[in-house]
């Protein structure tokens, strides 16, 4: 099936953005602009312990949505993880369509676009890479890029330093809830939760006032830890405005999604995003979600229930609020 791409679209050089990708009225960024003076919260991770577990708390509750600092992650990783992702979207086209995916037949991962399913249905501006990436036994290494040679290298050392963060974080945010440092974890299966890549490429638009590079969603994963290139865009919802995620460098972009909501029984928010896109700029960022297994039964945690404090949402497995979220069924 051939699929047609943003990219291969947006080299052509279209002056005029094509029927699909113009948003309706009130979606559009030009109708629809952020908040001036409000900022998201930048947590540095090398301040005591208490201090990380008090601002980590705060932002997940009120925003569900915060910058990391200080996490140990070298930047010259984050640097060679994101020149790796920019050197295989600028392979030759044909060479990037023998790893194209195909969701209709369960393949998710590979080279993908979001198609129209239907002609009312709006598409959004972007192209992707996504795959596994741990625990081991998930990873198929035959879905990654090939070339450059160094992308595995580079994208495993990367793993190890964002597990490393993802523990950590799924710890602050257990104490944060008055629970052992654990408690997140096991939930999310433990050494089994897995990390996933997703490479979000957005080409230039010839007309980013109409379009969106990712519409509003929530994530349902436990967490995403996202890394953007400089080129701005990414947006967070937050008491009934857009409010700009402003760039930062080698800070971690991390946002609560559905599963850590659930988890909390609605203490910590996952949050509402979008992504805009740029007339003559590539906006590009790696998102890592981390996410139960399928089989892990996902449901507020007994000891933040009571009689006072019922739960909030359902309990079901993993697979099930996957099947529920992308068929839009009412979990
Ligand atoms: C997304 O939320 O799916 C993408 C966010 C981004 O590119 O910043
Ligand atoms: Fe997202």
């Amino acid at each position: 099936m051939v699929v047609e791409r943003v990219q291969a679209l947006s080299i052509a050089g279209l002056k005029e953005l094509p029927a699909q990708f113009i948003r309706p009225d009130h979606e559009r960024p030009e109708n629809s602009k952020a908040v001036e003076g409000v900022s998201v919260q930048v947590v540095s991770l090398s301040q005591p312990r208490h201090s990380v577990v008090n601002e980590i708390a705060a932002a997940a509750a009120e925003w569900g949505f915060f910058l990391v600092t200080d996490h140990g992650i070298p930047p010259s990783l984050i640097r060679r993880l994101q020149e790796v992702g920019r050197v295989f979207f600028e392979l030759p086209q044909e060479e990037k369509e023998t790893y194209a995916n195909d969701p209709s037949c369960g393949r998710l991962e590979g080279y993908g676009t979001k198609m129209t399913k239907n002609h009312e249905e709006k598409v959004e501006w972007i192209d992707y890479f996504y795959h596994v990436m741990s625990p081991p036994s998930k990873v198929n290494h035959q879905y990654w890029p090939k070339i450059p040679t160094t992308y595995r290298e580079v994208t495993e050392e990367y793993n190890k330093e964002v597990l490393r963060v993802t523990d950590k974080v799924l710890e602050v945010l257990s104490e944060g809830l008055g629970l052992e440092g654990k408690a997140l974890k096991r939930s999310l299966g433990g050494e089994e939760m897995e990390l996933e890549m997703k490479i979000n490429m957005y080409p230039p638009c010839p007309q980013p006032q109409l379009a969106l590079g990712v519409e509003p969603h929530t994530d349902m994963s436990a967490l995403t830890i996202l890394v953007p290139n400089d080129v701005p865009g990414l947006q967070l919802w937050k008491d009934n405005h857009w409010v700009a995620a402003d760039y930062l460098r080698n800070a971690l972009f991390i946002h609560i999604g559905d599963q850590i909501e659930v988890l909390s029984n609605g203490k910590y928010k996952s949050v509402l995003h979008r992504s805009l896109v740029n007339k003559d700029s590539t906006r590009m960022s790696w998102a890592v979600f981390c996410v139960p297994p399928n089989e892990a039964i996902i449901g507020p945690l007994s000891e933040l229930v009571d009689e006072k404090n019922p739960p909030k949402f359902s309990t079901k497995t993993y697979a099930e609020y996957r099947y529920r979220k992308l068929n839009k069924l009412p979990q």
